[in-house]
């Protein structure tokens, strides 16, 4: 397919990229969700917009990320080379705040008072409850008990920043169920409020301007490899939870000749319950208001997921990714937990870059496609820092000893 209209038609009017996406929303819901989409497809194009949210990426996120060569990490597994497009150095510590600035700025535009959302890691959440301490607007995060229990420095951060933190506790209690809470919030409030889901998800328009807002890791990452070595990489992958950090960094090279892969979190196995990756073992089907790869329980319903990474464990996956992967415009791969946190280990030890649980599925990502192609360069989108995840880590890992620092001497 030529992808150099790709943006124009895609997603069409109603929200669909090929067969997925739309909005299957609640009859109460049907104006909020095209207010919003109104709000935004008018601002999309006004430069009084662009200009606002490019003035707060440069001054107050720290835009641009730098682009970096893991030389070491890159000799270590052979001729290949690794960079990472560092967005654990974007302001609260993800690629989250990219899209969280946005949509703040979009609800101040279209008047409201409060923002709502899901969280999973707490990435979302944080950057959610810094957009709204930035724009003076109140802030409401429905998380997983799970989650808030895994994520702790995150769920303190957010209170710091003035969020009110509502605790989810049927179901897994994880990122499934803080939608569906934080759903059921909107619903009652949708008036005053506005809802800004974490990624590339839920009805129509929310998969293409969370994408949007995130086109900026890959506009930036293209520019910096080409400034850096002259030409394109050859790949560019990323971890898919519900999809933002990767979209965001796919979308600037879908119409270069560069491979473009997806990591999906394997988890414990590739036993339904085991793991999360959507996209691998899922099929068809609509959940949260929108039609894409859903894996599926024995009673058709969503099923139970589990990941390392609690900003990875959602049983479906953003629509727009369903068609890339049924155009075969990108590749989705799977990294277990286990190769996670070697990459993890690697990657601060190697590196001196200490990335998120979710981020290590992309760095793992990237280790194993070196070895593979041995002259070739890869850029891997270090979506977030893994301060948040250091506790879990080291109770269930240690400190990683085992990677000493020994067998490099050039
Ligand atoms: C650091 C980080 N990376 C990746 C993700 C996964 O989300 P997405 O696939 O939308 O980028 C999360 C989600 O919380 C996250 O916190």
């Amino acid at each position: 397919m030529d992808f150099s209209h790709y943006f124009h038609e895609y997603p069409d009017r109603n929200g669909f990229f090929g067969e997925y996406g739309g909005a299957e929303l609640a009859p109460e819901l049907i104006a909020a969700f095209e207010e919003i989409n109104n709000a935004y497809q008018a601002i999309c194009q006004s430069s009084k917009f662009i200009n606002e949210l490019r003035r707060i990426r440069k001054e107050f996120q720290g835009r641009p990320t730098p682009l970096y060569h893991c030389d070491r990490l890159s000799r270590k597994l052979g001729n290949c080379q690794i960079y990472i497009k560092r967005e654990d150095l974007n302001h609260s510590g993800a690629h989250k705040l990219n899209h969280c600035m946005g949509e703040g700025l979009l609800a101040k535009y279209m008047g409201k008072k409060r923002l709502i959302a899901e969280t999973g890691a707490g990435q979302h959440g944080v950057a959610l409850a810094t957009a709204a301490a930035y724009f003076g607007l109140e802030c409401e995060i429905h998380m997983g008990t799970v989650d808030i229990k895994k994520q702790a420095p995150n769920v303190a951060r957010m209170k710091i920043l003035g969020a009110k933190v509502v605790e989810v506790t049927h179901g897994l209690q994880t990122l499934k169920e803080a939608v569906d809470s934080a759903f059921e919030s909107y619903a009652q409030n949708y008036k005053d409020s506005i809802y800004c889901i974490g990624s590339v998800l839920g009805p129509h328009p929310f998969p293409l301007m969370v994408r949007d807002f995130q086109f900026v890791i890959g506009e930036e990452s293209r520019a910096q490899f080409l400034e850096m070595t002259g030409h394109l990489p050859d790949a560019v992958c990323a971890c898919v939870g519900g999809g933002s950090n990767s979209a965001g960094s796919f979308a600037a090279y879908l119409n270069d000749p560069v491979e473009l892969i997806g990591a999906e979190p394997l988890g414990k196995s590739s036993h339904l319950g085991d793991h999360a990756a959507s996209l691998t073992y899922g099929e068809p089907g609509s959940m949260h208001g929108f039609r894409s790869y859903v894996l599926k329980g024995e009673d058709g319903g969503p099923a139970p997921v589990y990941s390392i990474a609690s900003g990875l464990d959602y049983p479906s996956v953003g629509p727009e990714h369903a068609f890339w992967k049924d155009l075969g415009r990108v590749k989705y791969t799977t990294v277990s937990d286990a190769e996670a946190i070697d990459a993890f280990f690697k990657l601060s030890r190697y590196e001196g870059v200490i990335p998120a649980l979710e981020s290590a599925h992309a760095i793992a990502c990237a280790m194993r496609w070196a070895k593979e192609h041995p002259y070739g360069s890869i850029v891997a989108t270090c979506s977030g820092r893994g301060d948040k995840d250091l506790d879990y880590v080291i109770e269930n890992y240690g400190f990683g000893e085992e990677y000493r620092f020994d067998d490099d001497n050039n």
